[in-house]
């Protein structure tokens, strides 16, 4: 039996997921679906006992307000919550704003799927000009971090990793040894990200992964932090709706 146990969600659909825009470090809010697959969240942990002592989420609403749903669902919002832009989603750069599909009609299916999916292909970055620069880089948020050096105007999925594992390994790997049952509220690639890292995934495997909104997985994990039985993550959720809405999020990325 593996020591250790966490779980780990991306946030449910955003009102800009709905209208299939990247979103990446925009405060996009949640859609009314979106809290409706939080609620659901929550009570599929519940039903199936789950108890916290600790969670983390990013400097987003989007994340943050998945968690606060679920917590609520779960009567345990009185847990501590740590909140890190490193857990941010991958900023998206140029992209930010644009529709998905539109963008693949433009450029091609295989360069949205490229920007979206490779492992150390940035998109293009946002200039000061972009209609997002300010409302992102002037955010209060961002009050704790990125240095203004470091705030980023891309990331790839790489440069994703390279932010969000120091804090993976430096805070929430110590709490997971120390016992504590922990709950992620995160972004589709800041996920990924971890789920690379923790399977071990190359540069062309990570490419096929897409994590839906709103339904949790967990890992088990060894003393050594890697999955179980060279296991890999486990969807709470009935496998076909799962498989479904994996695919969903893989099409978002189409030209209609
Ligand atoms: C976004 O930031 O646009 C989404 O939350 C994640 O987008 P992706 O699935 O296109 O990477």
């Amino acid at each position: 039996m593996a020591p250790y146990k966490i779980v780990m969600v991306r946030h449910g659909e955003s009102e800009w997921n709905q209208k299939n825009l990247f979103c990446g470090w925009y405060d996009a809010k949640l859609s009314e679906k979106g809290k409706q697959e939080a609620a659901n969240a929550g009570k599929t942990l519940k039903d199936a006992g789950y108890k916290f002592d600790q969670a983390y989420t990013s400097v987003l609403s989007r994340a943050q307000d998945t968690l606060q749903i679920i917590l609520k669902t779960l009567n345990q919002c009185d847990i501590p919550i740590q909140t890190t832009w490193r857990l941010n989603e991958r900023h998206y750069g140029a992209l930010t704003g644009l529709n998905k599909t539109e963008t693949a009609a433009k450029y091609g299916e295989q360069q949205v799927a490229i920007w979206r999916r490779s492992f150390d292909v940035p998109p293009p970055p946002m200039e000061n000009d972009h209609p997002h620069y300010k409302d992102i880089v002037c955010d209060p948020r961002y009050k704790n971090g990125p240095p203004p050096e470091q705030f980023p105007k891309f990331e790839s999925l790489k440069l994703t990793i390279e932010r969000t594992l120091p804090f993976w390994n430096e805070t929430i790997v110590p709490q997971i040894k120390a016992g504590k049952r922990i709950l992620i509220a995160a972004h589709g690639n800041s996920l990924r990200g971890i789920v690379k890292h923790l399977d071990q995934l190359n540069d062309e495997q990570i490419m096929g992964l897409n994590l839906p909104t709103g339904i949790p997985f967990v890992y088990m994990l060894q003393e050594n932090m890697k999955p179980a039985q060279g296991g890999s993550l486990q969807f709470l959720g009935d496998p076909e709706t799962v498989k479904k809405a994996m695919e969903a999020v893989a099409n978002q990325g189409k030209a209609k």
